[in-house]
Formats: structure tokens, C-alpha cells, sequence
């Protein structure tokens, strides 16, 4: 596409109509907003019939105690039966559940739900062997394998809940996760493709659970080949655990309230949070959102969700959603750029994709590369594309749709988050029009809104904060073992009312439009980060004295990580200064507490930092100058000399 034509095409149509076949034939109609409106609960009722529940629920929502809430009280059902079993037992075992595309890219594999089934089971009778019991905690650490899913599903019908950690952490995070919520269990691989090499994982987990004395066993798939550690009586192989166990498992029931999983995501403080998701509502939320934002249908769709199934996009929109809708799914091992840069579009021709569902950092990294590379595929079977994650920049929405989407295919940007478990802002494919840029209203059965610093809803044109105003299906229930964390964190800014931590705009017409986070966490490449636990890991660096992060818009991953820290005295003594090779020790160092992910693009090394007379940083005026701006006002300094002293000395550090 020429700019010419992009800029045309922004200026033209700033809204597009749901094309028409698409309207026709819509799983969710038009009234639905209307009946959601009228009885709220009865619309949650009639969704939690898209479940096969052992015992119905007596009362759809307890609320009687906020912030904590009970959904379908008194329901009793088994998640993994509901993804799995009922699609084989009403004769659907044949249908393809993945088509796993794996790296190499000649490793593929087809799962029916009939083998997946078999796999589930056998994987479930393996772990209760290894004595898992319902409640018990499993960490799973796994590359993008059918594994992986395999291993969750297992979990969830032996009702142990699962927290899934992140294949890019590091061992140090992984421990914090594995101690923080007491899993007796760790299932990961020998290690995983990237790239098309080989990468390992096993030795992370090793130098976690040296520090988890509580983890009994260590069930390892072999997915690479490596060499790897071996510890007799803690670590056993999956195949010998595995293969051999049987294919039949009687699932019980658990009560709708019963642990599904935590999943750990960054906040405000170092510590990350553990986000509780239970089985009837979140399974409910998860189903009915992928059904009718996606407008998946069984018979005729192959979706494909290119998160990890280590963030929640994964948990939701490639295991829990799609299974439950007993939908055809792509699971994707590799990377973008991998062996080729039109590795993507090559899965969609090969597999016929119609509804695919990704980040905007990857959108504008496509069209970095050019229209040429998708336009080689026949990308013709493409009838709805998502984004998720980040706001979508007008541009990379309407490169999106055009070019991925030959101009037909509708861009749901859909607005959630680890907490929210589903999907809550979002345009319906059928129904509504979609703006560039905007993630529209709350879907039916949600209610959101913005609100000024008092908490009074803003009238339309206006900005404030976004939050949402009526419990959910699949809300979190807590921080995993901290409800008083919860109720802070989520419950108090606004009481009542669950702040999401989100600046967001109604415009003329009260669509919303979100416009990043208000508080210390940073968005990269959709992936949440927080600035005080990068900050941490810097100060535990014995060179460092202070250190301030900031996130810095970047042209790719959205934002993009900006550190300065002050040297300690004894390392300024010892003649240290900002050299290469310091400056690459302190990312490093980032990356080996945290996550690749989290390595600092930027570190500078300054004298001084701009703090308040309070002593709070101000990150603003730091973001100025990552960001190569003016510096903005700088008198509510303790010393407004500060600021200069660190421009003059910025010219001297080196970053990358
Ligand atoms: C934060 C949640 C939800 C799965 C992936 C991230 C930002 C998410 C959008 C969107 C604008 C978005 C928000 C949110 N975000 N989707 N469509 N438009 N911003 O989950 O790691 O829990 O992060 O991601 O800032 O609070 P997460």
C-alpha cells in the first residue's frame, strides 16, 4: 500500500459498516445489548448454558460481599470435560482441535478432539499417579507445544490449578511464582525452538527448584533433544509417565468456585500479582466472548491466536475459548521472522485461517516490512482479524484490515487484561461499526464507563479513568493469598467500582478510546511491565545506587524500556564509569532477574535524579528526555538545577 493510499484510507473512512454476509450470519444479533441491559443476569444465564454443568447453578451471582465475588453459586462442572469430552461424545472427536506448526517448520502436527482427549486423560492419570490432588498447585513452564495445552487441561480436570509461567522468564522469576503460590509440581520441556535453534529450559527450572524445596517432581517432555540434568527421584520424563498411562479418566465435577489457575502479572510495586481465575465464570466469560466476538463457528472457522499460552491472551483465546466452542485452532511454536518473513501468511494460505487474532506490535512490525511479503500468500480466507494488548495506532488498524484483510475483513480491537479474564471493550464483527483506533463500548452483558478524579463520569468528549462498573463472569476473584492487596489495588481509587488502571477518552459519539496506563506500569509489545520491578532488579545490581524507569514510545513494541541509574560511590571510586560494557553488565543483569522481555533498550547513567521534595521521582520529566522532548515543568523539583545536570551528562553516557 502507497502512503498515499493509507493516508486516503485514513481520512476517508474514519468508521467501517460490518459487511453484510458477515451481519447475515452473526452468532450474536443485535439485541443483544438490549436484553443484557434489560436483565443483566439473565444474559449470564442464558451464557453459562453454553456449558454442560454436572449440577446447575442455584444463584447466578453472590455479590453480597464486594469485592469478592461468587458466580453461579451452588454450579458444579469440570473444565476439562467441558473443552474436551462433550465435543467426542456428540460425535465430533474427528474434528481437528490444532494444527500445531511447530519450528522446525516441516514439524507439524494434527490434533483431533479425540487424540486431544486421549492425551488429557492419560497426561491427568500420569500426574495423579505422581500424587496430584485437587487444590494442589502445578507450575507449568513449556514452549508453544501441544503439550503445554495438554498439561493444563490435565490440571484443570484433576481440579489443580495451574500457574503457567512465561517460557521467556528467567529462573528467578519462575522461583518467586513457583514459592509465591506453593506448587508442589513443575511440568516443563528439556527446552523449545527459537529462531530455529534450540533454546533450553530445563536448566532454569533446576535453578528454581533448588530454591523450592516444597517442588516433589519435575515432569519433563522432551521436546529438543538436549542434554539435560537429571535428578533421580524428583525428575521423571513425560513419555515414561505419559505414554503408557491410561486413555480413560472419569472427570469430577468441581464447584463453580474451585481455583482454574493463577496467573502472575506485573503491578505497581515489585512484586507481581497473583491473579485468581475460578472455573464457572471465567470458563463462561471465555466462551461466550470467543463465540460472539470472534463469531467462531465449528464447522467452518480455523482461528488461530498468535499469543504465548503464557500470558492470559493464551489461556483464554487459545485453550480455554476456542476448546470450549469446540472450534478448529492454529498453534503456532515459532516466531515472525522465522525461517522467513512471510512465515505467517504461509500458515494462513497452508491452513485456510479465517479469523486471526494478534498484537499491535506485531501489525506494525509486518507493515515495517512491506505490503510485498503478505501479498505473496493467498490470504482470501481471511474473514475477521483481532488486535489486543496495546492501543492500535489508526495506521497499523487500517494497514491491518487492508492488507492482511484484502478491505474486508472487520478489526475487533478488543480491550482486557489479566484481570479481567475476558474480553470487555470491544466492536461485535456483525453488529457494529469499527473506528481506527477505538475499542468501541463494553460488550452486552459489561458495563464501563470513565470517570474524572472524583469519580464522576465524564461527558462524551472528554478523558478520565476507565472503569468498569458492574461485577463480571470471569472478573479475578483476588491476589493469589492477598485480599487486602485486591481490594487496594482494584477497589479503592473508586469505591465500588474496579479501576482498571487505564486512561481512556469517550469521544463524541461515547465510544472509548484508551489511551495507555495511568499508573507505573509499562506496555511492551503488549506485554505488561512494571516500572518499580525493573527498578529493583537494577538497584540489586552492586554497582547501583538509585535507578528510575520509565517507558518511552517506541515506533514498534508500543513502548519501550528507558532506564537511568546513579553509580554507587565504591563503584565510582573503583574509576567505574558509563562504558559499553557496563551499560550491556546492567541489561544483562535486567534480563537475568526478569525476562529477556524486560531488558532495558536504554540505560543511562546519570548523576542526580528529578525528585520531588517528597522524594518521589518524577518520571514525567525523565520520560521527556527518553523520548527526546523539551523537559516539561520542572518547578515542583527539590532542585531544578537537576534536570540540566543530567541532560549535559547524557551526552557523555553511552546507550545502545
Ligand atoms: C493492559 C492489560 C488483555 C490481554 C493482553 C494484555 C492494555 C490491552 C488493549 C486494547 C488498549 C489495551 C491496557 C490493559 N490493553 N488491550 N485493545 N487497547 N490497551 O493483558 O498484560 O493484563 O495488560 O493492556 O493497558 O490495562 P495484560
Amino acid at each position: 500500500m502507497s502512503d498515499q493510499t493509507l493516508s486516503n484510507l485514513l481520512h476517508e473512512e474514519r468508521r467501517f459498516e460490518p459487511p453484510d454476509d458477515l451481519a447475515a450470519e452473526a452468532n450474536l444479533k443485535a439485541d443483544a445489548y438490549e436484553r443484557a441491559a434489560q436483565d443483566r443476569l439473565g444474559f449470564w444465564e442464558e451464557q453459562a448454558d453454553r456449558l454442560d454443568w454436572a449440577k446447575r447453578w442455584d444463584t447466578v451471582l453472590d455479590w453480597d460481599n464486594p469485592p469478592f465475588a461468587k458466580w453461579y453459586v451452588g454450579g458444579q462442572l469440570n473444565a476439562a470435560y467441558n473443552c474436551v469430552d462433550r465435543h467426542v461424545e456428540a460425535g465430533h472427536g474427528d474434528r481437528v482441535a490444532f494444527h500445531w506448526v511447530g519450528e522446525p517448520d516441516d514439524d507439524t502436527r494434527t490434533i483431533s478432539y479425540a487424540d486431544l482427549k486421549d492425551e488429557v486423560c492419560k497426561a491427568a492419570n500420569a500426574l495423579a499417579d505422581l500424587g496430584v490432588q485437587a487444590g494442589d498447585r502445578v507450575a507449568i513452564y513449556m514452549p508453544m507445544i501441544p503439550e503445554t495445552v495438554v498439561a493444563m487441561l490435565a490440571c484443570a480436570r484433576l481440579g489443580a490449578p495451574h500457574t503457567v509461567v512465561f517460557g521467556g522468564f528467567s529462573a528467578d522469576a519462575l522461583t518467586g511464582r513457583i514459592q509465591d503460590c506453593d506448587a508442589r509440581v513443575v511440568i516443563t520441556a528439556d527446552g523449545g525452538y527459537r529462531k530455529g535453534a534450540p533454546s533450553a529450559l530445563k536448566p532454569n527450572v533446576d535453578e528454581a527448584v533448588a530454591k523450592c524445596p516444597d517442588v516433589r517432581t519435575v515432569l519433563v517432555v522432551r521436546r529438543t533433544g538436549q542434554d539435560v540434568e537429571w535428578e533421580q527421584g524428583r525428575d521423571v520424563w513425560w513419555h515414561d509417565a505419559v505414554d503408557s498411562a491410561s486413555t480413560t479418566h472419569d472427570p469430577q465435577p468441581f464447584d463453580s468456585e474451585h481455583p482454574l489457575y493463577v496467573m502472575y502479572t506485573s503491578g505497581t510495586t515489585g512484586k507481581p500479582k497473583g491473579i485468581l481465575h475460578t472455573t464457572g465464570g471465567y470458563l463462561v466469560g471465555c466462551a461466550y466472548t470467543h463465540w460472539g466476538i470472534f463469531d467462531a463457528k465449528p464447522d467452518k472457522d480455523v482461528y488461530w491466536c498468535a499469543a504465548d499460552i503464557g500470558w492470559v491472551t493464551g489461556h483464554s483465546y487459545i485453550v480455554y475459548g476456542p476448546l470450549l466452542n469446540g472450534v478448529t485452532s492454529v498453534l503456532y511454536e515459532g516466531t515472525p521472522d522465522t525461517p522467513f518473513k512471510g512465515r505467517w501468511w504461509q500458515v494462513v494460505a497452508d491452513h485456510k485461517v479465517s479469523i486471526l487474532y494478534c498484537a499491535p506490535t506485531a501489525i506494525r512490525t509486518f507493515m515495517k516490512w512491506g505490503d510485498e511479503i503478505p501479498q505473496r500468500f493467498d490470504l482470501s480466507s481471511l474473514r475477521l482479524l483481532g488486535s489486543v494488548g496495546e492501543p492500535i495506532n489508526p495506521e497499523a488498524y487500517v494497514w491491518y484490515r487492508q492488507a492482511i484483510g484484502g478491505g474486508k475483513a472487520p478489526v475487533v480491537d478488543t480491550w482486557w487484561q489479566t484481570e479481567t479474564g475476558m474480553i470487555m471493550i470491544s466492536p461485535l464483527p456483525g453488529l457494529t461499526s469499527g473506528k481506527p483506533g477505538s475499542a468501541m463500548t463494553p460488550i452486552p452483558g459489561v458495563s464501563a464507563d470513565v470517570v474524572d478524579d472524583q469519580g464522576e463520569p465524564v461527558p462524551d468528549g472528554s478523558g478520565g479513568y476507565l472503569v468498569l462498573t458492574e461485577p463480571w463472569p470471569a472478573m479475578l476473584r483476588t491476589l493469589w493469598g492477598d485480599d487486602e492487596r485486591y481490594q487496594e489495588t482494584y477497589w479503592s481509587r473508586f469505591p465500588g467500582r474496579y479501576f482498571a488502571g487505564d486512561g481512556a477518552k469517550k469521544d463524541e459519539d461515547g465510544d472509548i478510546w484508551l489511551l495507555g496506563r495511568v499508573d507505573d506500569v509499562m506496555n511492551v509489545s503488549g506485554h505488561r511491565m512494571s516500572t518499580t520491578e525493573i527498578e529493583s532488579s537494577l538497584v540489586s545490581h552492586p554497582k547501583v545506587a538509585e535507578a528510575a524507569v520509565v517507558g518511552a514510545a517506541d515506533e514498534t513494541t508500543g513502548q519501550a524500556v528507558c532506564a537511568f541509574v546513579i553509580l554507587r560511590e565504591s563503584a565510582l571510586e573503583d574509576g567505574e564509569t558509563a562504558s559499553d560494557e557496563l551499560i550491556a553488565e546492567l541489561r544483562d543483569h535486567v534480563a537475568k532477574q526478569i525476562g529477556a522481555i524486560a531488558k532495558p533498550r536504554q540505560v543511562m547513567v546519570v548523576p542526580e535524579l528529578p525528585k520531588t521534595r517528597s522524594g518521589k521521582i518524577m518520571r514525567r520529566l525523565l520520560q521527556d528526555v527518553a523520548e527526546h522532548r523539551e523537559v516539561g515543568d520542572v518547578t515542583t523539583l527539590a532542585d531544578t538545577q537537576v534536570m540540566d545536570l543530567i541532560q549535559s551528562g547524557l551526552s557523555k553516557s553511552s546507550a545502545e
